[in-house]
């Protein structure tokens, strides 16, 4: 089998930013809006580091105005994340850029996405779940709307609440309220940490918001009480190792730990965040563990069943995932 027609499951994956860059320039166009500024001349999208790229990921969103932008969003960003095998996804969408928080009109989009969800389903073979996530970066009281949002829509589709954007304001226990609502839905939670913060944000983040999963969590490396603690709990850390490599929150592919965790017992899934960001695919991301760790197919077995067990969607779901993978093997 080669690693492109490998069946994956990917966990860790931002809604807007799915789609190729074309797709975005292609809206900006039709609504005369100019962002030229954030492609480079080879139409990719620009940026010099993570503060930035946050910025542009910012910018590349104005582009996405209606409900029905959000349709064309969910399928084209679903065929492409198809294309490298990817048989379930679950994709993080912020009510900030869809309404600005407002309850009736995220319904809307909402209902606009499952629109592009279920028709990518039957096109293009892939199941999707959604995960309303909260921006950091806009503190603690827009963190409120949006998990009011996620409550309200709490559902088969709408599974989880999270939280991503700049790791570094505030801490995980400010966000408190926000968890504790959606988890009194009964969403499941993840939330983005240690990706640029340390060992004590990703062990905060579990103490305060009480995640099952952990987006990036990779500087837990750094303290080995935390790393038996995560392996004992069976946190799930949702990797992004070509992620890592570009926004530099590592050195290169040999200095990631992803390895080192796993060897560790730390359940570890691989996903690709902001794909046409970092120009990667889930499969070039089989591929550079498999050229960096020897990485082989009943290794990305074992990842796929970590994640599948991880997933935010029913067991029957769960269980038709589990006999295609099965069959593919
Ligand atoms: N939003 C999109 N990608 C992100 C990342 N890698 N970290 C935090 N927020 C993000
Ligand atoms: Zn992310």
């Amino acid at each position: 089998m080669t690693f492109a027609s490998m069946p994956k499951i990917e966990l860790h994956l931002h809604h807007e930013a799915a789609a190729p860059p074309g797709f975005i320039r292609q809206l900006a166009a039709e609504k005369k809006i100019d962002i030229s500024g954030i492609f480079d001349d080879a139409g990719n999208y620009a940026f010099r580091d993570f503060a930035h790229f946050l910025e542009v990921y910012d910018a590349a969103t104005q582009a996405l105005q209606s409900p029905e932008d959000f349709r064309r969003l969910t399928y084209a960003a679903l065929e492409e994340t198809a294309k490298s095998g990817v048989i379930y996804c679950e994709t993080f969408v912020s009510p900030d850029f869809c309404g600005g928080g407002d309850v009736t009109a995220w319904k809307e989009y909402l209902a606009a996405m499952k629109e592009g969800s279920y028709a990518a389903e039957r096109d293009f073979g892939i199941a999707h779940r959604t995960i309303v996530t909260c921006l950091r970066h806009l503190g603690p009281e827009k963190a409120k709307p949006a998990a009011l949002c996620a409550a309200e829509t709490a559902g088969a589709y709408m599974t989880g609440f999270g939280m991503a954007g700049a790791e570094m304001v505030g801490r995980p226990g400010d966000f408190a309220y926000s968890f504790d609502l959606a988890r009194e839905a009964g969403l499941a939670l993840t939330c983005h940490a240690g990706e640029w913060g340390g060992p004590d944000m990703v062990a905060d983040t579990i103490r305060d918001l009480k995640v099952s999963r952990i987006g990036h969590g990779i500087n837990a490396i750094k303290d080995d009480g935390l790393v038996d603690q995560l392996a004992e709990d069976g946190t799930v850390l949702e990797v992004c190792p070509g992620s890592n490599v570009v926004l530099r929150a590592v050195t290169g592919w040999d200095a990631h730990p992803i390895a080192k965790l796993r060897d560790r017992g730390v359940k570890v899934t691989v996903s690709t965040d902001d794909p046409p960001f970092f120009h990667t695919t889930m499969t070039a991301e089989f591929e550079n563990l498999h050229r960096t760790f020897g990485w082989d197919e009943a290794d990305f077995k074992a990842l796929n069943q970590t994640a599948l067990d991880a997933a935010f969607c029913d067991a029957d779901t769960k269980a038709n995932l589990a006999k295609k993978l099965e069959d593919a093997a």
